[in-house]
C-alpha cells in the first residue's frame, strides 16, 4: 500500500494554489485518459498491469528457468529506459550479500573500457547468457558492448550453443537486433510500440531479468495493477503539489530514502522525471539522495544552503528483517539509551528528525510510504510515478514521452567518430 502524505508541505502552499493546480491535474489526467494528450502514442504503458501478454509471460517464465539451469551469471546489456527499472527492481528486492543462484550483472550502460575489459575476464571462467535490450537495436552504447560479449560468448561455446544463451529484446519488427536475431535464431521478447523506454519496466525489458534473477513478475503487475485501479486521487494531489511548489521557485525535487538498496529507484526517477519533464525550458530537476548516509554530506545544503528545492521522502514501514541493539556489560559506546530497540525504529526517527528539520530549513517535504519492499509495493510504485510524471508533464504543457534533447550529443559523437551519415559539411 502506497500513503501520499503532504501534510508537511502544507504551510508552504496557499489552498488556493493547491486548488487551482488540482484543477489542471485533474484536466491533465483526463486527456492521459482519452488519449488527447502531447506524445498519445506513447501511452501503451496505462494499461499494461491489466492487459499484458499472459502468453509472453508464460514464455519468459520457462526461459528464466532455463537460464538458471545452465548459467551462473546473466548479463543485461542496455542503457537508459532498457537498464534502469531492470536494476531497479532486482537491487530492491535482493538482499545485501547473499549468494545468489544466478548472479544478475549489467553491460552497455557507458563507454567504459576498464569497465567491459573487467566484465570480460570476470566472465571468461563462469557460465553465462546475455539478454540485450533495446528498442531502436541502434543504441551505441550496447551496441558495442554486446559485441564484445557476443564475440566471448561465440569462442566459449561455439556459435551454436552461444546462439541458445543469447535473448534480444527490441522492436517486434524493426531495427539491427532485430534482423540479427532472425538471422541466427535467437530467442526474443517484444518492446510494444507505444511504450517509451523509461516507461518499460513492466513489459519484457524489465519482466525477463527480473524473473531470471528469481523474483515474482506476476507479483509486480498485480501491485501495478493495484496503483492504477487505487491511486487516481493520491497521482492528482502529488503532481498538484509538486507543481505548486516548482512554480514557487522549488525547481529541484530532491528524491529521498533511507534503504541503501533504493538508490536504483533514485536513479530510475531520476530517469523518468528528468528525460519526461526537462524540456522547452521547463520542468523540475530531479536528484536522489540516501539517507542517512547522504546526510552527512549534503545534509548540510539541504539544511542551510542557496533555498530552491523540496523533499520527497520514499519511506518504508517495515523492514524486512529486525535488528535489536544488543545489550553490552557497560556502556563505553554511549549507547545504552537505544539498548533493545529495533534498528528500523531508530532508522525512522532518523527520517522523522531530518524532515523536521529540513522544515525548519524551509524545505517543504512530502512523503510517499510503503508497507514493506517486495514485488506488489514495488509494482504499486513504479505505475504510481509513473502516472504522476506524466499527468506533471501534462500541467506543464509538454510532451512527457519524447526526449529530442538526447539526440544532441549524439549527432556530435557521431560526427567526431566518423559515423556514416554524419560527415561534417564540407568534408
Ligand atoms: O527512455 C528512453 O526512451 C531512453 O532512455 C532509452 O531507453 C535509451 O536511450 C535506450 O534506448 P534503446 O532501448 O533504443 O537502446
Amino acid at each position: 500500500m502506497i500513503n501520499f502524505d503532504y501534510s508537511k508541505a502544507e504551510d508552504f502552499i496557499k489552498k488556493q494554489e493547491l486548488d487551482a493546480e488540482y484543477i489542471s491535474a485533474k484536466k491533465a489526467a483526463d486527456d492521459l485518459q482519452k488519449g488527447t494528450g502531447k506524445g498519445s502514442d506513447f501511452i501503451g504503458w496505462r494499461d499494461l498491469p491489466i492487459n499484458y501478454d499472459k502468453k509472453e509471460v508464460e514464455r519468459i517464465k520457462k526461459e528464466a528457468k532455463n537460464i538458471r539451469e545452465k548459467s551462473q551469471v546473466l548479463v543485461v546489456v542496455g542503457i537508459g529506459g532498457s537498464y534502469l527499472g531492470t536494476r531497479m527492481v532486482i537491487e530492491a528486492l535482493s538482499g545485501y550479500f547473499c549468494k545468489k543462484e544466478l548472479e544478475v550483472i549489467y553491460a552497455g550502460n557507458s563507454l567504459s573500457s576498464d569497465y567491459l575489459n573487467d566484465l570480460l575476464d570476470y566472465l571468461k571462467g563462469k557460465e553465462f547468457s546475455v539478454n540485450i535490450i533495446s528498442k531502436s537495436g541502434t543504441t551505441t552504447e550496447p551496441a558495442i558492448a554486446f559485441r564484445l560479449i557476443k564475440k566471448l560468448m561465440e569462442e566459449k561455446y561455439g556459435k551454436d550453443e552461444a546462439s541458445k544463451r543469447i535473448y534480444v529484446t527490441t522492436d517486434k519488427n524493426k531495427g539491427a537486433l532485430r534482423e540479427l536475431a532472425i538471422e541466427n535464431g535467437y530467442e526474443t521478447f517484444v518492446v510494444p510500440d507505444d511504450v517509451g523506454g523509461r516507461y518499460s519496466v513492466l513489459t519484457a525489458v524489465g519482466l525477463f531479468p527480473i524473473a531470471c534473477a528469481g523474483f515474482d513478475i506476476e507479483k509486480l503487475m498485480s501491485g501495478a495493477a493495484f496503483a492504477r485501479k487505487n491511486y487516481d486521487e493520491a497521482v492528482l494531489n502529488y503532481a498538484a503539489v509538486r507543481n505548486v511548489l516548482y512554480k514557487k521557485g522549488n525547481v529541484i525535487e530532491l528524491f529521498v530514502n533511507y534503504e541503501p538498496k533504493l538508490s536504483m529507484l533514485l536513479e530510475w526517477l531520476k530517469q523518468l522525471f528528468g528525460e519526461s519533464e526537462g524540456k522547452e525550458g521547463k520542468g523540475i530537476f530531479p536528484v536522489g539522495l540516501t539517507y542517512t548516509t547522504d546526510l552527512h554530506s549534503m545534509g548540510q545544503y539541504v539544511q542551510e544552503g542557496r533555498r530552491m528545492f523540496f523533499e520527497t521522502g520514499i519511506s518504508i514501514e517495515n523492514s524486512n528483517r529486525k535488528l535489536e541493539i544488543p545489550k553490552q556489560k557497560d556502556d563505553s559506546d554511549g549507547l545504552d539509551y537505544l539498548e533493545g530497540r529495533d534498528l528500523h525504529e531508530i532508522n525512522k526517527i532518523a527520517a522523522k528528525a531530518t524532515a523536521i528539520a529540513h522544515i525548519e530549513g524551509m524545505v517543504p517535504n512530502l512523503e510517499i510510504q510503503i508497507d514493506r519492499l517486495d514485488e506488489e509495493n514495488l509494482g504499486e510504485l513504479i505505475y504510481f510515478f509513473e502516472k504522476t510524471c506524466a499527468v506533471s508533464g501534462y500541467i506543464n504543457d509538454i510532451n512527457p514521452f519524447n526526449q529530442p534533447g538526447v539526440e544532441s550529443y549524439k549527432r556530435n559523437m557521431f560526427e567526431l567518430l566518423g559515423k556514416p551519415g554524419f560527415e561534417k559539411e564540407g568534408n
